[in-house]
């Protein structure tokens, strides 16, 4: 979703012509629902999320490709089987982690199967010898029906769902071949508990993010991300067999670019004033936001490496920014504001349910679609946009 919301960023920077979106829609929904995916028939797919995500899904496509070409070796990782399998059929086992309901995870997991497969061909082992087992992994309240329902009706695997957060251990040891995670790592597993503790130097005071907060705030975040993603490597360096890889795709900022020069955080900071005003309109209490911060924290390519070689298990073997697709042409602003406020819904709504209660939910959503389309994030040349690191990592041979 953050990658869709880069996009939304993009399309809202740099324009696009309304004509030329729906035909892009049109094109991309009809690849979408092609042969295999024919049984996907629910609503969530119709989505422009999905269609604007499809290309950030394509484009890590060609990465795994290459990286499973590169750096996989499969018979090392599963057994020495010859085209008789005389030791039986081996088990190669790929985790999408931080799945949602599809169908983004099963783009990438056959992509994954398929590319083994395509590197297994001129080799001994034979394509009989290998199954394939993937786990679909996501918090416990993800929709695992609705993903199960989806699945695609002829695949190339077994299928298992895996409920839990990612941060902690969620398979057993040295059981994983491939491990892929995409627009889920920046998501922390919970605030920093300083930033909304009354009594504390770090509470973040009017504010539900960090961007244009003071710098201790910003330091709580950036200690938590840091913790997060030790705990995510040090689970995965346990899960994950030597030689076995971990892929992921994270929207970051560039190197060296505060936060609130980016407007993928700087949009935080609008639905805060959204919230900020239904305070002073006395249709929310100013301690149900104060105590309220999104939990997430955009990381930066530098900082990413800092933290993967002091967790020590995997080597880096790719880390690049995914290209955006060219974006030509005048936009029309209110689609590009009705696509973000919908993106940030379908990511936000849970969280801003709970804290401010149902019936406040399209109020939020109506007040920050206005509070964007005054907002200067767009225009002002101040605010870059995010960047979406694609990372590659090998375990190492302990
Ligand atoms: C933006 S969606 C990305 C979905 C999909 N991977 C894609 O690329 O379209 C992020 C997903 O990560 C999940 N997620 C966030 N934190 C998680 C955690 N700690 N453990 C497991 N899943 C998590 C969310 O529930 C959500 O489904």
């Amino acid at each position: 979703m953050a990658y869709t919301a880069t996009i939304i960023i993009h399309l809202c920077r740099h324009g696009y012509k309304t004509q030329a979106l729906l035909v892009l829609g049109n094109r991309l929904s009809s690849a979408i629902f092609n042969v295999r995916y024919a049984s996907l028939r629910s609503v969530h797919f119709l989505t422009t999320n999905m269609i604007l995500q499809r290309w950030g899904v394509e484009k890590a496509k060609e990465l795994i490709a290459r990286a499973i070409a590169e750096n996989l070796n499969v018979k090392q990782l599963v057994g020495t089987g010859t085209a008789s399998c005389p030791g039986g059929r081996t088990t190669f086992s790929i985790a999408d982690l931080g799945c949602s309901v599809g169908l983004n995870t099963f783009i990438a997991v056959e992509n994954i199967v398929d590319s083994i497969k395509l590197k297994l061909n001129p080799a001994s082992l034979s394509l009989e010898c290998i199954e394939f087992q993937v786990f679909f992994n996501d918090l416990v309240s993800n929709d695992f029906n609705l993903l199960f329902k989806s699945l695609p009706s002829e695949r190339g695997y077994f299928a298992a769902g895996v409920p839990g957060g990612f941060h902690g251990r969620l398979f057993p040891s040295r059981s994983l071949h491939f491990v892929h995670s995409s627009y889920a790592l920046h998501w922390l597993s919970e605030v920093p508990k300083e930033v909304v503790d009354p009594g504390s130097p770090f509470y973040n005071k009017g504010r539900i993010g960090y961007a244009t907060a003071p710098v201790e705030v910003y330091e709580a975040f950036v200690a938590k991300f840091s913790e997060d993603m030790e705990r995510f490597l040090n689970a995965r360096g346990e899960e994950v067999v030597g030689g076995g890889l971990l892929a992921f795709i994270i929207p970051c900022l560039s190197d060296g670019l505060p936060p609130s020069q980016c407007s993928l955080p700087a949009i935080g900071d609008v639905l805060g004033s959204a919230l900020m005003d239904m305070v002073h309109q006395g249709m929310i209490t100013e301690d149900k936001v104060d105590s309220f911060n999104l939990p997430r924290y955009h990381t930066s390519p530098k900082e990413l490496t800092a933290i993967i070689e002091r967790s020590g298990n995997f080597s880096i073997e790719m880390m690049e920014v995914l290209d955006r697709p060219p974006m030509p042409e005048v936009i029309d602003k209110s689609i590009c504001f009705r696509m973000m406020v919908r993106h940030f819904r379908a990511t936000l709504e849970g969280l801003i349910r709970e804290q401010f209660g149902d019936g406040l939910v399209d109020q939020v959503f109506e007040r920050f679609s206005k509070k964007l389309e005054e907002s200067s994030i767009f225009t002002d040349p101040k605010y870059k946009p995010g960047v979406e690191m694609f990372v590659l990592l090998k375990r190492k041979i302990a």
